[in-house]
């Protein structure tokens, strides 16, 4: 009998198809190896930041946020009056209502920081668009960023780290580090003549890094935008000052008399005006477009809130946005998702964890 009929078409070269495969193997894994940074060690990846955002915390915090960690969740809305549609064609800028979650925080690693360990505070937006898109923006209460590169900022993290002896940052390593990044001199200078405000709710907060809008005829411009309070600015009383936790305490007494509105202004870049540096501001006399209201009417605890799970990158944008040349952008977007991984996945492995920590719930 014949064995078949059916004519052995493989290559015969054993050993050249296990090398074929084995060189295969080795391009992937190299690949792998180079993305996670093991092959370039001097290389700025996203671990390498997020590792020291850990270690200048000083204490593992497990199921929060890596920096910007003591927060809590808001709700509310955006009601567009279509102006900003003269520069852009999302849909959140017709005319109407956009349904918003987002997050108040103080930057740093540690959940339990006291309120005033920094001059700077935060809301996150993610907007809900009726086309199932969606915009995400993660803004400052500052109009510029301390630094120019993502290599700054890792370089300014370093400086702030604690020193074993006091458990504190260094003061003189910090001196230094502003001494020898005089692109920092404009934050410096902005925070020293802006005491921090009394409350989350009468602060300006703004996107800092440019954007591209594009309108319906296909004409791109750079824009930056800002929420500017209707509640009055009031600087930090001194009682405040000697209170851990007085921001949340007063949003939620705030909002027990009723919803808390911002404005969404647009600023319009002129050729030449800086989209890579968000140490620059743009000059005053920009145009500037007032888009609509955001409203926020609740707030729960980060915990249990709407926003624990959200990762807010800023380069989550819907079509009509688009990130400008700031490479502060992809380096946010590449450590708040690995920030997300991490949490997320303590949260999966211990549901229980945040029942535990000392902020307690909320909600
Ligand atoms: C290279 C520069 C930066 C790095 C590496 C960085 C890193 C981070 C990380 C790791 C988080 C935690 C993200 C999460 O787990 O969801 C975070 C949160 C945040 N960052 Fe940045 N950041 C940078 C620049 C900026 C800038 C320029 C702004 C302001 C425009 C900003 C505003 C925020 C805000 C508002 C949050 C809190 C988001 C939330 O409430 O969930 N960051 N940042």
């Amino acid at each position: 009998m014949p064995q078949s009929s059916v004519p052995n078409s493989e290559p015969r070269c054993v050993p050249c198809r296990l090398a074929a495969i084995g060189a295969l193997v080795l391009v992937v894994a190299g690949g792998f190896a180079y993305t996670a940074g093991w092959l370039t060690p001097a290389r700025l990846t996203a671990s390498r930041l997020i590792n020291t955002f850990e270690t200048v915390a000083g204490q593992p915090h497990p199921g929060y946020r890596r920096n910007h960690a003591k927060g809590l969740c808001v709700e509310g809305y955006f009601d567009s009056n279509g102006n900003g549609a003269t520069l852009s064609r999302a849909a959140v800028f017709t005319p109407g209502r956009t349904p918003v979650t987002g997050r108040f925080a103080v930057p740093g690693g540690n959940p339990s920081a006291p309120d005033t360990s920094s001059p700077v505070r935060s809301l996150a937006l993610q907007f809900q668009l009726a086309n199932g898109e969606q915009w995400r923006t993660g803004m400052n209460s500052t109009p510029v960023f301390a630094v120019h590169t993502p290599a700054q900022f890792y370089q300014q993290l370093l400086a702030a780290k604690p020193d074993p002896a006091t458990g504190k940052p260094d003061p003189a390593k910090l001196k230094a580090f502003y001494a020898s990044n005089p692109e920092t001199l404009p934050f410096q200078n902005w925070v020293k003549a802006h005491p921090p405000s009394s409350s989350l709710a009468n602060a300006a907060y703004y996107g800092i890094n440019a954007f591209r809008f594009t309108d319906g005829a296909g004409t791109t411009r750079a824009v930056r935008w800002a929420m500017v309070p209707e509640t009055p600015y009031v600087p930090i009383t001194d009682a405040q000052k000697a209170e851990m936790n007085f921001l949340q305490a007063d949003l939620d007494q705030r909002l027990d008399s009723g919803p808390l509105r911002w404005r969404l202004i647009l600023t319009v870049a002129q050729p030449g005006d800086p989209t890579d540096d968000a140490t620059l501001q743009w000059p005053d006399a920009r145009q500037h477009i007032d888009a609509g209201t955001l409203v926020l009417d609740r707030a729960t605890s980060q915990e249990n809130g709407t926003c624990r799970d959200i990762n807010f990158d800023p380069t989550i944008l819907p079509a009509g946005i688009a990130p400008s040349d700031d490479p502060l952008l992809a380096a946010r977007s590449a450590a708040y998702a690995l920030s997300y991984q991490r949490r997320t996945r303590e949260e999966a492995l211990h549901p229980t964890i945040h029942q535990t920590h000392a902020n307690g719930d909320r909600s």
